[in-house]
């Protein structure tokens, strides 16, 4: 199928995704997303084949082993194309806060007393904590904090932080509260200038739209897989001339083997296999939509960003305003996406009512979604939000429909 004037059909989106003919999904409009998303039939397919026919130790030469190791490389490659990556730059482990605690207790080794590190206080706890720790090293943590109204990080506020002392910078590329996109092109350019490694964490910004890692010139960069249509897992793209000078932390004998040296242990076999089926949707979204065989991998990785970017934005615009209008009502960050600034993913307060309440009318009128501070805690304590009962967030993905963005607004109307 071809569109002169591409439109996501969502009708094609939500019939590759089980959940909505399930007995249980199929009641409620789903707007938890940022939290853990849905996912396509391919991977729970490659999952179940995995379970079934190869489900054993990997990397033998018996049949069954074999095709095992097979499909666990095929993932780690397909991957590395996606995001634009070498295979030995991609490390699969358990979920993005334990890959940034393996890399910080790996980058202590470049820390000397009086080093500096910049954190900011928009991020997820997964990539500040981390970072934090390493003032028991001897560096000195310098804060990048966001404007007290706005939510937004100030670009020049950083160029006055950094330092010719500066090691680490640690920021996210999109917040999981303001929604804000950070630019990390500028951020990797400034931080380049100062020789300073730059992490950031794509978690809430991967699953609208997998980035070039190239392009951002991030040194490292984390998502979490189960957010972008995958299993319980966690990617690092590391940069493997950096990678390659860290100390191995895994088995003595697999010294030089980067990037499994940051890791003790290996991935979860069966979960890191399923993730082709990632790649799966991806291209049957391609296909269903576009007819243009020849163009790259990452050209079409870009088509398809575009196509659900423009979905996404169509529907969170309407409930941007709805908040907007609202006296009652306070959204955190931007009331409009204009070009890419903005994730979906909204939150807000009730100025009469706590998010706790708020959040339990949305769900007695079958509206997934919850109040939480979503471990960005210094975010919202910054912001003046009671950290503990916290905002309420409505997360969008692809896969969501107008009809369901007509369900919250009326839901949000009952508040
Ligand atoms: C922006 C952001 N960063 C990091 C994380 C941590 O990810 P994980 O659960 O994979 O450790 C989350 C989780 O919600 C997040 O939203």
């Amino acid at each position: 199928m071809s569109f002169s004037n591409t439109k996501l059909d969502i009708d094609f989106v939500r019939s590759q995704f089980p959940a909505f003919k399930d007995p249980i999904c199929k009641n409620w409009s789903f707007f938890e997303n940022a939290g853990g998303s849905y996912v396509p039939q391919e991977v729970i397919s490659k999952l179940n084949e995995f379970m079934i026919s190869t489900k054993v130790q990997p990397y033998a030469e018996y049949a069954m082993s074999k095709k095992a190791g097979d499909e666990m490389d095929k993932a780690t490659e397909l991957f590395a194309k996606i995001i634009n990556a070498k295979n030995n730059e991609i490390l699969i482990g358990d979920s993005t806060s334990a890959n940034l605690y393996v890399l910080s207790n790996a980058l202590k080794s470049i820390i000397s007393q009086g080093d500096e590190v910049i954190v900011t206080n928009q991020d997820h706890e997964a990539n500040i904590s981390p970072w934090r720790r390493l003032k028991e090293n001897g560096a000195i943590i310098k804060e990048w904090k966001i404007n007290k109204i706005s939510g937004e990080l100030d670009i020049e506020d950083f160029e006055r932080l950094i330092s010719k002392k500066t090691k680490i910078v640690a920021v996210t590329h999109c917040s999981n509260i303001v929604g804000s996109v950070n630019n990390l092109k500028k951020i990797s350019s400034i931080s380049k200038k100062y020789n300073a490694i730059l992490i950031g964490d794509g978690v809430s910004y991967a699953p609208h739209g997998f980035p070039d890692v190239k392009e951002l010139g991030v040194d490292f960069y984390s998502f979490s897989l189960y957010k972008t249509y995958g299993p319980h897992l966690g990617l690092l793209y590391c940069n493997e001339n950096i990678t390659k000078s860290l100390p191995n932390q895994n088995h003595e004998f697999l010294e030089g083997d980067y990037p499994y040296t940051l890791n003790p242990g290996g991935s979860n076999h069966e979960e890191l296999a399923s993730l082709s089926g990632i790649y799966d949707y991806l291209m049957n979204l391609y296909d269903h939509h576009f007819n243009d065989e020849k163009i790259s991998l990452r050209e079409k990785i870009g088509k398809i960003n575009n196509l659900i970017s423009l979905h996404e934005k169509d529907l969170a615009n309407p409930i941007l305003e709805f908040i907007t209008q609202r006296n009652d009502l306070r959204l955190i960050g931007k009331n409009k996406i204009i070009d890419k600034d903005r994730a979906p993913t909204i939150s807000f307060i009730s100025k009469n009512k706590s998010s706790k309440e708020v959040s339990k009318i949305l769900v007695s009128n079958n509206i997934a979604t919850r109040n939480d501070n979503f471990y960005a805690w210094r975010c919202l304590k910054a912001l003046g939000i009671d950290d503990e009962d916290g905002v309420v967030r409505i997360s969008i993905v692809h896969y969501n429909s107008m009809d369901e963005v007509n369900k919250l607004i009326k839901a949000l109307k009952k508040i």
